[in-house]
């Protein structure tokens, strides 16, 4: 389903702070087709790319996610934390994030965190959100930890992609992605076995690898058959085509 094989792990995450403006920007300047975002919800229901359940690490602020709202974001500096150079970036909602990433034609594998909060806190302006501006739905896949807000996604648009993510594959996935009528099954790729990827292959599903970021490690990941690796340095693996500088 993704025509790229490589997909950029929370946008260009190496070369700009992860989850804002700027690494979706940067991702689709240096070529990358595909990119991978976080989905989370804020103290008052609305709903940010980000990827922790606290500010702490890529703000300049303090407190749990739970804590803040759309107005106590607002003047939060989310780039200095990463350079100089991202002084004053944005917290941003997801709904401009999904409609710049549109506009810039890139794949998008949306990953929905609920942390605490229910299904329907997250998802559902999440599918509205993309329902309203996502055009081209063989680029898009929502994958999620939680199959509560993927089941969510089956019952209320189920025209949209599914993928499970797991750290390990369990024993039950077969089941599990059956049950989603997933399309692809994503997983940290230290804990895969050859003999899964073979077994998740067969079974028809796409196989998406987290986080690679050393390519030594993946020429074996291919071997196996997986489809995509999600990566922070996307530069590492596309820049044998010319397509990226270091
Ligand atoms: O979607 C792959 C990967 O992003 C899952 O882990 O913690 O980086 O969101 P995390
Ligand atoms: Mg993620």
């Amino acid at each position: 389903m993704i025509a790229s094989k490589i997909i950029a792990h929370r946008g260009l995450s190496s070369l700009a702070p992860e989850n804002t403006l700027a690494a979706i920007t940067l991702a689709a300047e240096h070529g990358i087709e595909w990119i991978e975002i976080d989905a989370i919800a804020l103290g008052d229901g609305s709903i940010v790319m980000w990827h922790d359940n606290s500010i702490d690490r890529c703000s300049d602020g303090t407190g749990s996610m739970a804590e803040h709202s759309a107005q106590s974001i607002t003047n939060l500096d989310c780039g200095s934390w990463f350079s100089e150079h991202h002084c004053g970036e944005k917290m941003v909602a997801i709904e401009p994030a999904i409609e710049l990433i549109q506009s810039l034609g890139l794949g998008l594998n949306l990953e929905i965190k609920l942390y605490e909060n229910s299904a329907a806190t997250v998802v559902a302006p999440v599918l509205e959100a993309l329902l309203k501006h996502w055009q081209d739905f063989d680029k898009l896949i929502i994958s999620s930890f939680d199959r509560a807000a993927l089941d969510y996604c089956q019952l209320h648009a189920p025209q949209i992609q599914r993928g499970k993510l797991y750290r390990e594959i369990p024993g039950n996935w077969q089941e599990e992605l059956k049950q989603l009528a997933a399309v692809s099954l994503h997983c940290k790729y230290q804990h895969l076995t050859a003999q899964q990827a073979v077994a998740v292959k067969a079974q028809g599903y796409d196989l998406y690898c987290y986080t690679v970021n050393d390519p030594s490690a993946v020429s074996e990941l291919w071997q196996w058959g997986i489809d995509a690796i999600i990566t922070d340095y996307p530069q590492r693996f596309l820049s044998t085509t010319g397509l990226i500088e270091n």
